[in-house]
């Protein structure tokens, strides 16, 4: 992973994020100096991918503490968690966010007026460390399935990579650690329609690790399967149900229906802070819709009437019946998902 793509950087009293709306034209910076502003960038995609999303909301919390503590500790504590409800509100759908919360508000509960910011902070800087040490497992784990094959050709979308989380990325990772072991002749990489996350993000990672790469637009894909002997389907997740449904960015379930259909292996690579064990199935996850000026627009002109009715669902659910497998940071995941999930997430709690 190459340093000038960390997404997040805690700078003491500020979290430091790459502005990637700006990618790839420009490498710049925001720095958010309130819970507020991280919610602001999170909203406008300015970090972004589930990992992300969650290790930011962890060091908003931190933020958030700082513009609460104020008056008696029941006064901040209010101010605190009401902080804490906007950052959850930023986006729907990855579960990260709401989990990076989550274990802030826990911490703060657990913690004194006197060593609350020092508690939260150290815990951020662990969600943080966390990941990057999950993507590292999960890019082993996922390599592991392609043990002694050489010239992979997998298909991957949107973007899962070192922008996307705090390490290697999840997805990603799996491509990288693969590369790393010359294993890859080629990464299709869709452009992943309307925000061009694969065209914009992924692209940027793949040339910049000098990973074997080649981008398609997402009306290609069925061809490119058909003929060029397409090895796997990889990528991430932002919400798993307990049955194995996979919400994920949209296009990714019409990845899914087509490789299934030319028999190829459709995995999705994804941590721990990714599953919603609360929910059953699919049908319980709140799909985000975003503004129709993106799907309106490309490369911000429009091109097509500015009040035509659009329909911009950011994500889709992936049925857990087309999923091969689910790459964790504890191995890989296999149906049938209910029983496989619920072993999983026993192996978490008897940490
Ligand atoms: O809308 P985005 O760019 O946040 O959507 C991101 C995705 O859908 C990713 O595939 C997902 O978060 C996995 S990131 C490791």
């Amino acid at each position: 992973m190459k340093e000038t793509l960390r997404s997040l950087c805690w700078e003491g009293d500020a979290l430091r994020i790459i502005d990637q709306t700006k990618l790839p034209e420009a490498l710049s910076y925001r720095r958010c100096r309130t819970s507020r502003e991280v919610a602001d960038a999170i909203r406008m995609l300015a970090v972004r991918g589930a990992p992300a999303i969650g290790v930011a909301a962890a060091y908003a919390c931190v933020l958030a503490f700082r513009e609460a503590a104020a008056g008696t500790w029941e006064e901040t504590a209010a101010r605190f968690h009401a902080l804490c409800r906007e950052l959850e509100e930023a986006r729907p759908t990855a579960v990260n966010l709401s989990w990076g919360v989550a274990q802030m508000e826990r911490t703060f509960e657990s913690a004194s007026p006197e060593n609350a910011e020092t508690m939260l902070l150290a815990r951020a800087k662990a969600i943080e460390a966390e990941d990057v040490d999950t993507c590292r497992r999960i890019g082993a784990n996922g390599a592991a399935l392609f043990a002694g094959r050489k010239g992979l050709r997998i298909l991957t979308h949107c973007n899962t990579g070192a922008l996307a989380t705090a390490g290697i990325g999840t997805a990603f990772g799996v491509l990288a650690t693969l590369a790393s072991r010359g294993q890859i002749e080629c990464v299709y990489a869709d452009e992943t329609r309307p925000l061009l996350q694969g065209a914009r993000l992924t692209a940027t990672e793949l040339v910049a690790d000098e990973i074997p790469c080649c981008l398609i637009a997402d009306t290609m894909a069925a061809a490119v399967m058909r003929g060029k002997k397409i090895d796997a389907v990889i990528v991430g997740a932002d919400r798993i149900a307990a049955n194995g449904d996979t919400a994920n960015k949209i296009g990714t379930y019409g990845l899914a229906v087509l490789a299934a259909y030319h028999h190829i292996p459709f995995y999705i690579a994804a941590p721990f802070s990714t599953f919603d064990f609360s929910i059953r199935s699919g049908k319980e996850i709140v799909i985000e819709e975003r503004n129709a000026d993106e799907v309106r627009r490309f490369g911000g002109i429009y091109t097509a009437p500015k009040t035509v009715p659009v329909y911009n669902p950011a994500f889709d659910v992936t049925p857990a019946a087309l999923i091969r497998g689910i790459i964790t940071e504890r191995g890989v995941l296999v149906p049938p998902y209910a029983e496989s999930i619920a072993q999983y997430e026993r192996s978490l709690s008897h940490e």
